[in-house]
């Protein structure tokens, strides 16, 4: 280590910032942020530090810097393009003892700023001794996904609670484990998810308790498309700690590897080989594991409330009095389009976009066609492939025009993705050809034309693949 950690207390304390300008101003608002009395000293500013001063937030003293500027703080910054100040500052500081940070100038300083991830009272500082601030900034991005928004919650009730903890459990080794279950188990998820009270009743409860028995929730979580980036920040954190999943055949591998390591799977898609699992079964599982005490994940492909019987689910749920909590996920036309370079909406084409139901009962696709073959629109099919042919025929017979462009999108998202375009009239001769496999998504209107110019994903597969 080049350089020692520590977190500075500078709340009320003298802290002289040199500089006015832009650069300065960002130290100024790290500085506010973390309560210190500052001082500014420059002898013009720019107009942000200016309604600062205005407003008595800072005090400024619009002339060159002086070495007696420092006496009494205990930070000094400078921010100035002006080397000779800067060196200034740097002598001055050190001469009287105090840490000294000069922005872009590690030589001159005895402190850096490191890039910060701030959920208060938690603050996660990462430094690179100077040598490169932006993979700071990069790491900290990073940084910031992983931890939760309400981890400062989630602190303060534990540091609320700790005296009670540390009367109540006498060795270490037992509050160590304690603090393990809150961090790791249902307190920490109530406060995640915004439920506080539950929370603080829960470890109540524990704490008079410790072998208090775990209350089971559901997680109905959207695992999108396919593509593991397209997960959302809560659904990665309810699927790193589920202790069972129940997933869909929809579900990529590459976004099922991302569920804990040692949580059981058990698939209940709904083409099981020889023992289909019926709705029913499903929802019933889902009642008896969180019974048992378990972190239930229900993991479903797309969005859980879009064409995805998230919400029958639930219901059954609430009727038993099973605790869940819904995450959405990117639905299959989103993703699709994004990935096949279709806008669903633009100005010049459609002002709005439908997600219709595609499959085929018998010898038709139940639909209002009238209204679908309007123009201004977009429609995307879920579930296209056997009424494909069918929904073509119907939105020409009810007045589209037959060049309306169309397009087949298979593995939308995923490494495999295949995009068939066409027309109202060649597409479903087109896809009988091409040996498509599921899942499928049919996108129609004249946004299908722009793909021409604004198709991105495959380039970026192509390039991927030549790079292996
Ligand atoms: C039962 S629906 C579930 C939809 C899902 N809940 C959603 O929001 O995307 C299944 C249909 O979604 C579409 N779908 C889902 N993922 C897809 C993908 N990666 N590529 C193409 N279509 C997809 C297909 O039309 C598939 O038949």
């Amino acid at each position: 280590m080049d350089a020692l950690p520590l977190f500075h207390r500078v709340r009320g304390e003298r802290c002289v910032l040199v500089g006015g300008g832009e650069v300065a101003r960002r130290k100024l608002e790290l500085l506010l942020a973390a309560g210190a009395a500052v001082t500014i000293v420059a002898p013009e500013c720019d107009d942000g530090i200016e309604a600062l001063a205005g407003q008595g937030r800072v005090v400024l003293t619009r002339r060159r810097f002086r070495a007696a500027d420092l006496d009494g703080a205990v930070l000094a910054v400078a921010a100035t393009d002006d080397p000779t100040t800067n060196r200034a500052v740097s002598r001055a500081a050190k001469t009287r003892g105090i840490p000294v940070n000069v922005v872009d100038q590690p030589e001159l300083c005895t402190v850096t700023f490191p890039a910060v991830i701030d959920r208060n009272p938690v603050c996660v500082a990462v430094g690179t001794g100077g040598t490169a601030p932006v993979l700071a900034r990069l790491l900290r991005t990073r940084l910031e996904a992983l931890l939760p928004a309400r981890t400062g919650e989630l602190a303060r009730l534990a540091g609320e609670f700790r005296p009670r903890v540390k009367a109540a459990i006498g060795s270490a080794t037992g509050r160590r484990q304690f603090w393990e279950q809150i961090f790791e188990g249902e307190v920490a998820e109530l406060v995640h998810s915004g439920r506080p009270r539950q929370a603080r009743e829960r470890l109540e409860a524990l704490l008079a308790n410790p072998r208090a028995a775990t209350v089971g929730e559901v997680y109905l979580v959207g695992g999108g498309p396919g593509d593991p980036d397209l997960l959302t920040f809560r659904a990665l954190r309810l699927m790193q700690q589920a202790d069972i999943v129940l997933y869909d055949r929809l579900i990529s591998a590459e976004v099922l590897n991302l569920v804990r390591r040692d949580a059981e799977r058990v698939y209940v898609g709904k083409k099981a080989g020889h023992h289909p699992v019926t709705q029913d079964n499903i929802n019933q599982k889902l009642v008896e594991y969180a019974r048992a005490g378990q972190r239930v994940l229900r993991l479903k492909g797309g969005d859980p409330f879009i064409f995805g019987r998230g919400g029958e689910e639930i219901e059954h749920l609430a009727e038993q009095g099973i605790p869940f909590q819904v995450v959405p996920g990117i639905t299959a036309a989103s993703g699709c389009a994004s990935y096949a370079g279709i806008p669903l909406t633009h100005r010049d084409h459609a002002q709005s976009v439908r997600f219709q139901a595609g499959h085929r009962r018998g010898d038709t696709v139940e639909q209002d066609w009238e209204s679908l073959a309007k123009p201004g629109q977009t429609l995307v099919f879920y579930m296209p492939i056997n009424g494909l042919r069918i929904i073509c025929e119907k939105l020409i017979e009810y007045g589209m025009s037959a060049a309306t462009p169309a397009a087949l999108v298979e593995n939308g998202t995923r490494p495999g993705q295949r995009v068939l375009t066409g027309t109202l009239a060649t597409l479903p001769a087109s896809v009988a050809q091409a040996n498509v496999g599921a899942p499928t998504l049919l996108i129609v209107g004249t946004v299908v034309a722009l793909r021409e110019r604004l198709a991105w994903f495959e380039a970026t597969q192509a390039e991927a693949g030549k790079a292996t």
